[in-house]
């Protein structure tokens, strides 16, 4: 019975094959009559057809931010996004079932820990702070020394180390969800593999953005969308240079800059230059109410003390940014500075976590 269950199988292709095949037009043949014929032999049955729920409409930017373009090798669809998100919360997606992306890019947390730093799958340590991964697809570079180009590169960094993924062989057992196999056919065009688990993850990233917070509303002259001490608190911000570096709309230039925190090499990990040492990404300040503990290798609880650190011109070193400038500031001020940054909380296009397959 097992062995004849192969010979089946190539049979019903042959039958499917010749089916398909158009006959030449003949005329129809006279029947003779024939004696009853016996009983069809049993087909076998199709293979079960998954039916997926149309994947949901892409979300819209949020108020204060510009649209994000996809590179065109990696367009972003409702469908890729749908799956990225689905397998950014699916343990399923890690070398052995053990861990997820949202492990340490917490929805609560502005997709962040609250921890310094985090064990990736097989127990190593990360030595540096899990990042926000809101608002990416408007990055130039990724991760804190900036060594990765792409959003499609990071997703594979990230499904590597920090889940621990080989990618063929991951690749393979999720498509022992059938689910997941229909998703990934949809999205495009094949069942998963190394390749394209990590543009759905990227095409999940383009649309997980974070905007509308009472600055950007205040921003569209929304009257008192901005309590008068966050007003005060960003003309602070604005007078005190921090807007040098922490340029809006994401509060970021996106460049490397030193403040003198750590032995860690920054962006000499990633160029090799001396006078990269101790320089990282400046970090988008949106949401950064959410995101303690801060700087790059969670060493700061409170984002007072955060402030504070930043307002004196950070640690004193002989790569110091000169853009960083000590400040005065009363503790009023200082108090106003933490009302503007609370004031950059905003809503994000993903607000659930999804139902997994
Ligand atoms: C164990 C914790 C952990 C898990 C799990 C994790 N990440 Fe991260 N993620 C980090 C850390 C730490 C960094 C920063 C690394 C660095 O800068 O060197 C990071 C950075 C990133 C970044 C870059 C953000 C930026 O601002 O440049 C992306 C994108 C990202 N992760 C995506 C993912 C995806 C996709 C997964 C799942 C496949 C994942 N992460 C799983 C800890 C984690
Ligand atoms: C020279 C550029 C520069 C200037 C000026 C600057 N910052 Fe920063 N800021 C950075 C960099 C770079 C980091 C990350 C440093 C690290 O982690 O090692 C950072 C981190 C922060 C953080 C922590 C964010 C997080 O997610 O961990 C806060 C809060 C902050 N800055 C606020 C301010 C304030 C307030 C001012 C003005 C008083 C200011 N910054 C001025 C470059 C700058």
């Amino acid at each position: 019975m097992t062995r004849a269950l192969p010979l089946l199988a190539v049979f019903s292709l042959v039958a499917c094959k010749t089916a398909e095949t158009p006959a030449p037009a003949k005329p129809a043949p006279v029947e003779a009559p024939r004696p009853v014929e016996a009983p069809p032999a049993p087909v076998p049955p199709p293979e079960p057809k998954i039916e997926l729920a149309a994947a949901p409409a892409l979300p819209r930017v949020p108020a204060g931010l510009s649209e994000i373009a996809a590179p065109a090798d990696n367009p972003t669809t409702a469908e890729k996004a749908e799956l990225g998100w689905k397998l950014f919360y699916d343990k399923r997606a890690s070398k052995d079932g053990s861990m997820a992306c949202a492990q340490c890019h917490e929805l609560a947390r502005a997709f962040t820990t609250q921890n310094p730093v985090d064990t990736k799958v097989g127990g190593a340590m990360n030595k540096r702070n899990s990042p926000t991964v809101l608002n990416l697809g408007f990055h130039p570079s990724y991760y804190w020394d900036g060594r990765m180009p792409t959003l499609e590169a990071v997703a594979n960094a990230a499904w590597k180390g920090q889940l621990g993924a080989d990618p063929v062989a991951t690749a393979k057992a999720l498509n022992e969800v059938p689910v997941y196999t229909a998703m990934f056919e949809r999205a495009f065009g094949e069942p998963a593999t190394a390749d394209n688990v990590p543009r759905a993850f990227a095409a999940f990233f383009r649309t997980l953005n974070n905007g509308n917070s009472a600055w950007d509303r205040a921003q569209a002259k929304e009257k008192s969308a901005m309590s008068a001490e966050a007003v005060e608190g960003f003309k602070l911000f604005n007078a005190k240079g921090c807007v040098t570096c922490h340029v809006p709309p994401l509060f970021t230039n996106f460049e490397f800059e030193n403040v003198g925190l750590g032995d860690d090499p920054g962006r000499k990990d990633a160029t090799k230059a001396d006078a990269d040492q101790g320089k990282f990404k400046v970090p988008s300040l949106r949401n950064v109410a959410l995101t303690a503990p801060y700087f790059h290798d969670g060493q700061t609880k409170t984002l007072e003390e955060a402030i504070a650190f930043m307002a004196k011109g950070g640690n004193k070193n002989p790569n110091l940014s000169a853009k960083l400038k000590p400040q005065k500031l009363s503790s009023k001020e200082a108090k106003a500075l933490k009302a503007f940054l609370e004031s950059l909380t905003g809503e994000s296009t993903y607000i659930t976590e999804p139902t997994l397959p």
